[in-house]
């Protein structure tokens, strides 16, 4: 980046799976055919029954500014989702709606960090984490989550990393590259350990709802020293609406609504309402889709296995695979891009999410299984001619 950008703007690292996207587009004009297996974005569409009530609320004229904190009846919506889905109380007025789970973590992070504030976090993990963390100032400490540990940081090594700077935990189940769900019993030795070293935890429930056997839970059914994010892009396919929410600790509601004010306004007023009724009315869509991930997950955990790569941990939740392509090569990079320009099927560097990422390949089935199938049938020729 030239010199005269910001050092805060050079010091972003890009999302290299974006790069990924850009190239897999260039190709698709080109006239390849490319197997994408590479973005989080699912393939089906917005619920229908979503999607009806955000048109009749936009000809009902709901197109205006909305609360800050965002539509009452939204924020109603997602406390009764805690108490039905977890047996949890949050008020609704410790919840912040805002433009998806994104903007969520400038408020929060916003919010928490001062220059020099500590984030404890999993390599690998979502590349935003870190960079929203540098990007306000704060340190992103990463913590080893390695495959024989089922994609979850240590206890003892989370205590190890917690210094007098630390302000929290940072924690993602169903995770974000590896689609490993954190048993009950971790989320509750992490929540120990944070009020013990009076910090605080962030939880990213972004793929809560899509796990395939174990239900996951949520960290505010161990501590109320806790933020959670969360947000409709996945689990209701509404990745383009930009919808998601805060739940934030009561001290923190209010400097989350100040920065809302002012960096965002509020969320759009239309899909708030029809966010409303992606959790009250599209839970038999959700069902059907969840069904069909899980289908797909069957069907791509055993075939990179008979590839020749590693899947030591069996991904039960989100809709990734994060498998070991060391077979292949150890440049995560260099191996995606080949892949890409050498068989068309796109998928994510492990390194994009991490130096504990390196040496693997994140394959998303947010795909059809006939374009998986192909997929990995190309996979299987590359790698016989190679
Ligand atoms: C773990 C995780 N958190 C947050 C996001 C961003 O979600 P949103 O579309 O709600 O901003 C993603 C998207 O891939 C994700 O994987």
């Amino acid at each position: 980046m030239p010199e005269n950008v910001s050092a805060r703007a050079r010091a972003i690292l890009p999302f290299v799976v974006m790069d990924v996207v850009a190239r897999a587009k260039e190709l698709e004009k080109a006239g390849h055919d490319v197997v994408r297996m590479d973005v989080g974005d699912p393939d089906f569409p917005t619920p229908d029954v979503v999607t009806k009530a955000a048109e009749a609320a936009m000809e009902a004229g709901e197109t205006g500014y909305t609360q800050s904190l965002g539509l009452p009846d939204l924020r109603d919506a997602v406390s009764a989702r805690f108490a039905s889905k977890y047996g949890i109380t949050v008020d609704p007025c410790d919840i912040v709606v805002t433009q998806g789970t994104s903007p969520a973590m400038l408020l929060l992070f916003g919010s928490l960090l001062d220059p020099g504030g500590e984030v404890i976090m999993a390599d690998p993990c979502y590349p935003a984490y870190p960079n929203y963390v540098n990007f306000l100032g704060g340190v992103p400490v990463r913590v080893p989550a390695l495959a024989k540990d089922g994609f979850a940081m240590q206890p003892d090594a989370i205590r190890a990393a917690i210094t007098p700077r630390t302000r929290c935990i940072m924690l993602n189940s169903p995770g974000n590259p590896t689609g490993a769900v954190l048993p009950s019993e971790h989320l509750a030795e992490v929540a120990a350990i944070a009020e013990g070293a009076g910090i605080w935890i962030a939880s990213d429930e972004i793929y809560h709802g899509l796990t395939y056997g174990e239900s996951a839970h949520s960290v505010l059914e161990f501590t109320d020293r806790a933020f959670v994010l969360n947000g409709f892009s996945k689990l209701y396919a509404m990745t383009g609406w930009r919808l998601g929410y805060l739940v934030a600790p009561r001290e923190f509601v209010r400097p989350a609504e100040v920065i809302q004010q002012n960096f965002f306004l509020c969320a759009n007023h239309f899909v708030q309402i029809a966010g409303v009724v992606a959790l009250t009315q599209a839970g038999e869509d959700v069902e059907r889709m969840r069904t069909t991930y899980d289908e797909r997950r069957r069907f791509l955990v055993p075939a990179l296995r008979e590839l020749g790569l590693r899947v030591d941990v069996e991904p039960s939740g989100a809709f990734y695979v994060f498998a070991d392509a060391r077979c292949w090569g150890d440049d995560s990079l260099a191996l995606s891009r080949r892949l890409l320009e050498e068989a068309f099927v796109a998928s994510a560097p492990g390194i994009d999410f991490g130096p504990g990422g390196e040496g693997f390949l994140r394959f998303s089935y947010a795909t059809s299984i006939e374009r998986l199938q192909e997929g990995v049938q190309r996979l299987r020729a590359w790698a016989t001619a190679g």
